[in-house]
Parts: C-alpha cells; sequence; structure tokens
C-alpha cells in the first residue's frame, strides 16, 4: 500500500521537483534521474558545481542493466551482499543516461539504500532517483530531517521526514568497471569485508585530502565553525594556552576538566557508533557560538577509513 505522502512525494517527482528523502546512510536530495530539468534543479539548489556526478539510487538488483550497460561478476556478487545497504558501485553507464548524472563520464555510481521510506519511494516511483546528499554544496551531510530543512529549507518541493540516519556517513563507493575493484571512498562497509566476499585484495585510492598539497585543501563535508584535528597527547598543552571558546571532540578515555571556554564532547570508541554520531555532534556545535572545534584524531585501523576520511575533509587537515 502507497501512503499519502509517499503519493504525493511520487507526484512531485513525475512533475520534475526535488523530495528529500531518508536514507540509512545520509538523506538524499532527490529527483527523477531520467528527467535533465529536475536534475539542473538540484545543481542549482546545492549550488553544486557540474563536475560532481550523481548517484542514482535504484529499488531492485534487476534494474542494474536499465543504467548500466555491462554488469561483472563482481558487482552482482557485492549487490546481493550489500543492497539493500550503503554500497555504491561504479559501473559503464547506458547511452540514454544524463551527462548531469555522470559528469559526462562513461560511468555512472548505482545503489539500492536500506531505508524503509527511500524503497518505498523508489517502488512507488518505479524509476531510478538521482540524490546526492541533501546538503548544500562542501557543507556536512543531514542526518535528520531538520537538518535538510537548515541545509536546504525553501529550495526543495518535500521532505520526507525518516528520523536520524542509522549509518550517519555516506555510503562505500566502489568502483566495479577494471580488474581489480577500487574503493573511491570508503565508508562503513570496509575495504576488508569487501576483499573478503571477493576474495582479492581490494585497495582504497588515495583519499584527495591526504594526497593534495599542504596549503590546498578544499573543505568538504565541512561544519562553518573552523574545526581542526589533534593528537590525544596534544590536548592537554592545549588547554593550558588556549584563550577561546572551543569545543573538543574526543572519543578515548581522557581527562576531561571542566575550565571555562571548553566544552567537552565525548563520542563512542567503537567506529559505528561514532559514525552514527558525528555529524549530528558537528552540527549540533555549529550552532553554538565556538570560535573552533577540535577533533580527536582517530585510530589508524581499517575499521575507522571511513571516518578519519571525512574528518581529514572537515579540517582540511588543518591541525
Ligand atoms: O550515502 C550516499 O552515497 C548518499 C545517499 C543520499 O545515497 N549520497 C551521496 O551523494 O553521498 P553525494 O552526491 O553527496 O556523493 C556522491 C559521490 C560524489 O563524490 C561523486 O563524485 C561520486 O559519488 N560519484 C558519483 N558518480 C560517480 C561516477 N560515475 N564516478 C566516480 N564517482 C562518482
Ligand atoms: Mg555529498
Amino acid at each position: 500500500m502507497t501512503t499519502p505522502i509517499i503519493t504525493k512525494a511520487t507526484n512531485i517527482l513525475r512533475e520534475g521537483g526535488l523530495v528529500a528523502f531518508p536514507t540509512e546512510t545520509v538523506y538524499g536530495l532527490g529527483a527523477d534521474a531520467a528527467n535533465p530539468d529536475a536534475l539542473q534543479r538540484i545543481f542549482a539548489a546545492k549550488e553544486r558545481p557540474y563536475n560532481h556526478p550523481l548517484i542514482v539510487h535504484i529499488s531492485a538488483i534487476k534494474n542494474l542493466n536499465d543504467w548500466a550497460r555491462e554488469v561483472p561478476e563482481t558487482a552482482i556478487k557485492l549487490a546481493h551482499a550489500f543492497w539493500p545497504g550503503p554500497l555504491t558501485l561504479i559501473l559503464k553507464k547506458q547511452p540514454h543516461v544524463s551527462d548531469l548524472i555522470t559528469s559526462g563520464q562513461d560511468t555512472i555510481g548505482l545503489r539500492i539504500p536500506k531505508h524503509p521510506v527511500a524503497l518505498q519511494l523508489l517502488q512507488a516511483f518505479a524509476g531510478g532517483i538521482a540524490a546526492p546528499s541533501a546538503n548544500r554544496f562542501t557543507h556536512i551531510s543531514p542526518t535528520t530531517a531538520m537538518a535538510v530543512q537548515e541545509e536546504l529549507g525553501g529550495k526543495i518541493d518535500l521532505i520526507l521526514e525518516g528520523g536520524l540516519c542509522e549509518v550517519g556517513l555516506e555510503s562505500t563507493i566502489i568502483d566495479v568497471t577494471r580488474e581489480t575493484p577500487v574503493i573511491l571512498r570508503p565508508g562503513m562497509i570496509s575495504a576488508q569485508a569487501i576483499s573478503a566476499l571477493l576474495g582479492m585484495q581490494v585497495a582504497l585510492a588515495a583519499s584527495e585530502a591526504e594526497i593534495r598539497a599542504p596549503g590546498m585543501h578544499h573543505l568538504h563535508y565541512a561544519p562553518n565553525t573552523a574545526a581542526a584535528l589533534i593528537a590525544k597527547d596534544e590536548v592537554s598543552s592545549f588547554l593550558q594556552i588556549n584563550k577561546d571558546p572551543v569545543a573538543i571532540v574526543i572519543y578515548s578515555e581522557m581527562n576531561m576538566p571542566e575550565i571555562p571556554n571548553v566544552h567537552w564532547v565525548k563520542l563512542s570508541d567503537k567506529p559505528a557508533q561514532y559514525a552514527h554520531d558525528i555529524y549530528q555532534s558537528l552540527r549540533s556545535l555549529d550552532h553554538q557560538q565556538f570560535k573552533r572545534i577540535l577533533i580527536e584524531r582517530v585510530p589508524d585501523t581499517t575499521e575507522w577509513d571511513a571516518i578519519r576520511d571525512r574528518l581529514l575533509k572537515a579540517t582540511g587537515g588543518r591541525k
């Protein structure tokens, strides 16, 4: 049965409008993937440059061929293992796919999200829904409907409510067009889990934030308040010299002295829980009048890859 709100959302999409909807990763800003005018509206609402391609969301594995002209065995395996779920497959596109989706490349990103509202919408719409994260370009992705309202309210036709996103970080993106798949964006489905499934070592492409020359940092996934990374053993000396109102976001056990101007946020030392909470925490800190947000560096282990990647981008690697 289709609920009235899903019917309304479907009608908006058919008319070329924009509908923000929840997924298990972050909220997406959806438009009919087959309607170039609707796709243009996504870029306008987000103030996003055209050289950033869009992910197309579908509701069933059998729809892969509507968008991808080649679906290798590795893609089928990954889809069956992880969909619906936080994984985006990069595949060779069908000729009809708009350049607005692919940024003129020969490939397309596809995924089936794991959220009942997203799946109801996709099934009722019965087509592909192009959806980037529902934030203004370079901002933090929204993990609640309220955060979408804050980012894009007034610029979109409808926001579907779906609670707090379960995963909290954007999907893992894997390019399966090459002999050996490459992870283009780490996510909570790890390189290890993918390598184990495929029986081959799958590498992580060097993160842009890591390879970019110092001083050339382009912030992405960033709060408005200046954010920087800090190592656990630098915290106490920082506190001695600091005079500004600051927030310090940590995950490890440490002394949290009550000092004027210092607001502590303790997140989980478990990566899944940390990922679930980090964007929401940064967004809430952004509403307060801190001069800076300091974020404790997370471990170098693979289970923290996605989190480390987003924190590097949110801080431009600043110390
Ligand atoms: O979890 C997610 O993936 C969320 C939810 C809404 O599904 N979406 C999301 O979309 O994070 P967006 O647009 O914020 O990030 C999509 C990323 C971009 O960095 C883009 O460059 C990359 O996917 N991408 C999309 N199509 C691609 C392609 N054909 N080749 C390489 N990268 C692609
Ligand atoms: Mg995004």
